[in-house]
């Protein structure tokens, strides 16, 4: 009978996003995928560790070969798809007198990863970003007066369950800002663990390729409308483009500092893609309209802007978080410089990356028009998400 490993023979994932933060990190990550897996997707973060690669197989049939390849002194942390073979390869090097550990499930452990950050904490209201590293998303939690409202929550659903529970909440409103190409939404189930009503706007509700109606519970979401959360106040603003049901949420509080959840429709770089559907060119036509006069004409320039996606970490502020002020926005956002609607038009069709065939599959799962389990899930949200044109 063999011994259980040795619980410090692992590292959480949770564990490994605190060590990679802090400066003068020796963390060295040995990922021991295959090639083709690691070409796909890779560890990557604000604070990417440096990243070593060498194939499992490599350790099995030239362990000597391998070992070469491993420099001295530095903490090794190992990865692969679930932490199976890279716990294997952990204990090999710890034989060989380095320091490496395992990173408990791999990928999969990273790829479910949910960091909550505060974007603001008064005594009546607090709001929180919460960021799926792995892949870029953002959702957004919102309490007050011990309700809370959940905006474009992602896959894992026990991750804002148990925030709630540790923070007093009752879920009272689950909002998707569209439905989603590049990721499966938390959305519907989310609502209902919680018991709370999930809202979409009905445009969104018929899938852009199949034209077949949402086999998903929901409640719709229209230009105008409002809900209120404890202090907050919640209006909704419809801003077709990224999709033809993509809506904005505005927030207010009682002191009328304000918050815009722009979901997909404007990202701090880049916007929505607007072909996503299928029908870029005539979408594209709707973004310009929804962005550049509804959307300017209605966000007042000192309120703070959290998207949905970011493209990349350099978008994040010093303590992490993704925001901007409106009018920070219209300057920075180099995609949003154009002076007239051709000039956008013709430029952005002529940057559009191809469409990741996923996409259609995605966007089935989240109509409830596709079941998948969990494997298939995470085959479906592979690697960072390519929403933003940008
Ligand atoms: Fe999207």
């Amino acid at each position: 009978m063999t011994s259980p490993e040795p619980a410090a023979a692992h590292l959480s994932v949770a564990d490994f996003y605190s060590l990679i933060q802090q400066e003068n990190s020796r963390v060295l990550l040995l990922d021991v995928r295959n090639d083709q897996e690691f070409n796909a997707w890779r560890i990557e973060s604000r604070f990417t560790p440096e990243t070593l690669h060498i194939p499992y197989v490599i350790f099995v049939e030239e362990e000597e070969a391998a070992l070469d390849q491993i420099p001295a002194g530095r903490e090794i942390i190992a990865v692969c798809a679930r932490g199976r073979a890279s716990d294997f390869v952990a204990g090999i090097l710890r034989q060989n007198g380095f320091a490496a550990l395992n990173l408990a499930g791999g990928m999969a452990a990273w790829g479910s990863y949910y960091v909550f950050r505060p974007v603001v904490q008064e005594s009546e209201y607090q709001i929180y970003q919460v960021d799926r590293v792995a892949r870029g998303c953002l959702s957004y939690v919102l309490i007050s007066q011990g309700q809370a409202a959940v905006v474009d929550p992602l896959r894992h659903v026990a991750q804002y369950t148990q925030f709630l529970a540790g923070h007093g909440a009752a879920l009272t409103l689950v909002l998707d800002s569209h439905a989603h190409a590049d990721h499966i939404s938390g959305g519907p189930a989310l609502a209902r663990a919680g018991g709370a009503p999930y809202y979409l706007h009905p445009y969104d509700a018929i899938h852009p390729f199949d034209l077949l109606p949402a086999a998903v519970e929901y409640q719709p979401l229209q230009d105008g409308q409002q809900f209120t959360v404890g202090h907050l106040t919640i209006h909704v603003l419809h801003l077709p483009g990224h999709t033809l049901g993509q809506v904005n949420f505005l927030v207010t509080e009682p002191r009328q500092r304000s918050y815009v959840f722009t979901g997909d429709a404007v990202f701090l770089e880049g916007f929505g893609r607007p072909d996503l559907g299928g029908r870029g060119e005539s979408w594209l036509t709707l973004a310009y309209e929804s962005i550049f006069n509804k959307f300017k004409a209605t966000v007042p320039a000192d309120n703070w802007i959290l998207p949905g996606h970011y493209a990349s970490f350099d978008e994040a502020s010093d303590g992490g978080l993704y925001l901007k002020k409106a009018a920070e926005l219209w300057r920075d956002n180099s995609w949003l410089q154009f002076s007239d609607r051709d000039s956008f038009v013709e430029y952005t069709l002529a940057h559009l990356a191809d469409i990741p065939p996923q996409c259609v599959e995605i966007k089935r799962v989240n109509t409830g028009l596709l079941a998948v389990d969990e494997h298939q899930a995470g085959e479906l949200e592979l690697g960072r998400n390519l929403c933003a044109v940008s």
